[in-house]
């Protein structure tokens, strides 16, 4: 697949990351869901949403989650994220954007040209470059 990504992939990842908010976040501590869709060059897509932790420490991020899936499964050749959250059982309110974190870990698996797609609707979208989201983001080459 490349990078080349259609409106219609789009539109399917954003609907995939509203889905998987739906049913994959565990936010018992904030009450705050989120979802997340990752699409790999090779067309695998990995869902994730947010797990919160008693104690918090552990708590991870839906991006994460999604990204470490892919990477524990051997895949590191990404395509597109799509992110959406607010609050649990309620519709997004905000284009919801990855944390600072998320940003980092990001930055350091997927090309830094790669979009990050911000999903209120299936059709109210905000389109982000990575390296938009974190510029001049610290890497260990330089590159
Ligand atoms: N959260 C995410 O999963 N992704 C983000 O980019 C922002 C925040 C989670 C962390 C925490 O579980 C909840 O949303 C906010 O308290």
């Amino acid at each position: 697949m490349e990078r080349n990504v259609s409106a219609r992939q789009i539109q399917d990842l954003a609907k995939a990351a509203l889905q998987a908010r739906e049913t994959r976040a565990r936010a018992p501590i904030s009450g705050y869901t989120v979802g997340a869709a990752l699409l790999a060059q090779d067309g695998r897509v990995f869902l994730a949403g947010n797990i919160e932790c008693y104690g918090q420490t552990p708590s991870i991020c839906a991006e994460r989650v999604a990204l470490f899936k892919a990477v524990s499964e051997g895949c590191d050749r990404f395509a597109a994220l799509a992110v959406c959250g607010g609050e649990e059982n309620q519709p997004p309110q905000v284009h919801c954007t990855p944390c600072g974190i998320c940003r980092q870990v990001l930055s350091q698996f997927c090309p830094p040209d790669m979009m990050v797609y911000c999903v209120k609707t299936p059709d109210d979208i905000q389109a982000h470059r990575l390296d938009e989201l974190l510029p001049f983001a610290w890497s260990r080459t330089d590159t």
